[in-house]
């Protein structure tokens, strides 16, 4: 699946993982969420394992729609985050969900 993704992106000329990675780098989410290691926030990693199969919820976690599952006794913390975030259309939180479950 990974391979299949990484050829329609190549063909494509366009990928939903590299807009939300420009989303997420953009909008701050990189200076509290490293790729392997925890740090203020969970790491990416932890974050695609918590959510593999799941990017309806977490779609939905961007939100504000539904509860963490991550590191709830943290969720405020992320919740102030949220509104960084609120004016985004769903293809792009969509495409920022996509980034954080390339991680897994
Ligand atoms: C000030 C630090 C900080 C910033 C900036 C930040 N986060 Fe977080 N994030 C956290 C902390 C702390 C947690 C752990 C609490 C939690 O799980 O909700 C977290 C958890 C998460 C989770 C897991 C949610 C769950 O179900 O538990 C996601 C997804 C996430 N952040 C996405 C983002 C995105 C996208 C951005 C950028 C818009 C962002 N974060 C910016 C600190 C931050």
């Amino acid at each position: 699946m990974k391979k299949l993704l990484a050829i329609l992106v190549l063909v494509g000329g366009v990928s939903f993982a590299a807009d939300g990675e420009k989303i997420f780098k953009s909008k701050g989410c990189a200076s509290c969420h490293q790729p392997a290691a925890d740090t203020v926030g969970p790491s990416l990693k932890k974050i695609a394992q918590a959510y593999a199969g799941k990017e309806d919820q977490l779609v939905k976690f961007l939100k504000g729609q539904a509860p963490a599952i991550v590191d709830p006794a943290k969720a405020a913390i992320m919740k102030a985050q949220l509104t960084v975030i609120k004016n985004l259309s769903d293809d792009q939180l969509k495409a920022l969900a996509q980034y954080m479950l390339s991680f897994k």
